[in-house]
């Protein structure tokens, strides 16, 4: 386990004030999280896309608290180091501001999370100070919302057009005055997520496909590493195609344990001569 120190809020924003980007990714589990900590990335986000990446549903939206706080337990263990968000899932905060808070203290409480996100603009920013109240750092989430994929039509960039773009600029003050310490834009155009850097005071502008102008980025692990087999989003850079290296690697083993050259006798485990002759004798 590395030995690097935690950042804090303080921290974040200390980053932000020397013109260094934050990293954000995505994790659902222990390994990819020891992995991630062993990188140096700043933050991670236990995702609610876990209900597509991890457990195959065609949205976010069956994802339960449970589902949830399961995944970000396993994150904790593996990255203790780093600051986590759990990401509230689909009608865990919408009903009313005390299932907000509620449920946001399930985060910190039963998973070690140091803040939570939610989505919405300032019809959620009461959930926002309330949860704030009760001392738990909350972060916002605009632009393409998956949570309310059917009333955004679709899987595409929001606030392509002046009106709604100045609806977004307006969500995030809204959020950034009612306690949000942090925001992240997914899929805005690149100079309405530069407006919003510019004019954010005390909160931090995180982009996900909204250009290079935010203080830091997000990115979807699985997105990054050729692990969905669905779609690839545009903005989505592929680091490395570990899902390509698992395929080859699980081809070769149905190869090999067909044609009997796995296992070799480094993959077994032998008896002594004398315990296995003992063995025989008393098998008659
Ligand atoms: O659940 C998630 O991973 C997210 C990202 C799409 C931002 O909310």
């Amino acid at each position: 386990m590395s030995e690097r120190k935690k950042l804090s809020i303080p921290g974040l924003f200390k980053k932000v004030a020397n013109n260094e980007p934050i990293t954000w990714l995505t994790c659902y589990d222990y390994p990819t999280a020891y992995l991630q900590e062993e990188a140096g990335i700043d933050m991670i986000l236990v995702g609610d896309s876990l209900g597509m990446t991890m457990l195959g549903y065609e949205s976010t939206l069956p994802v339960t608290m449970d589902d949830m706080i399961r995944h970000s337990q396993a994150v904790r263990r593996g990255a203790p180091n780093v600051f986590v968000v759990g990401d509230m899932p689909y009608m865990s905060y919408q009903p009313s501001v005390e299932s907000a808070i509620r449920n946001a203290g399930r985060f910190m409480s039963e998973a070690g999370c140091d803040a939570i996100k939610l989505e919405g603009g300032g019809e959620m920013a009461d959930r926002i100070t309330g949860i704030v109240k009760a001392g738990i750092p909350a972060i916002g989430h605009l632009g393409l919302t998956p949570q309310s994929v059917a009333a955004l039509g679709g899987y595409r960039v929001q606030g392509k057009g002046a009106e709604q773009a100045k609806k977004i600029i307006d969500a995030a003050k809204a959020l950034e005055q009612a306690g949000a310490f942090m925001i992240l834009l997914e899929m805005v155009p690149d100079r309405v997520c530069k407006l919003i850097t510019e004019r954010a005071e005390n909160c931090i502008i995180m982009s996900l496909g909204s250009g290079p102008d935010a203080h830091g980025q997000l990115l979807i692990y699985h997105d990054m590493f050729g692990l969905y087999p669905r779609f690839k989003p545009r903005m989505a850079k592929m680091f490395g195609n570990a899902g390509e290296v698992i395929l080859n690697g699980l081809k070769q083993y149905v190869d090999e344990v067909g044609q009997k050259s796995f296992p070799q006798p480094e993959n077994w485990f032998g008896i002594k001569d004398d315990e296995y002759e003992q063995l025989l004798s008393t098998l008659g």
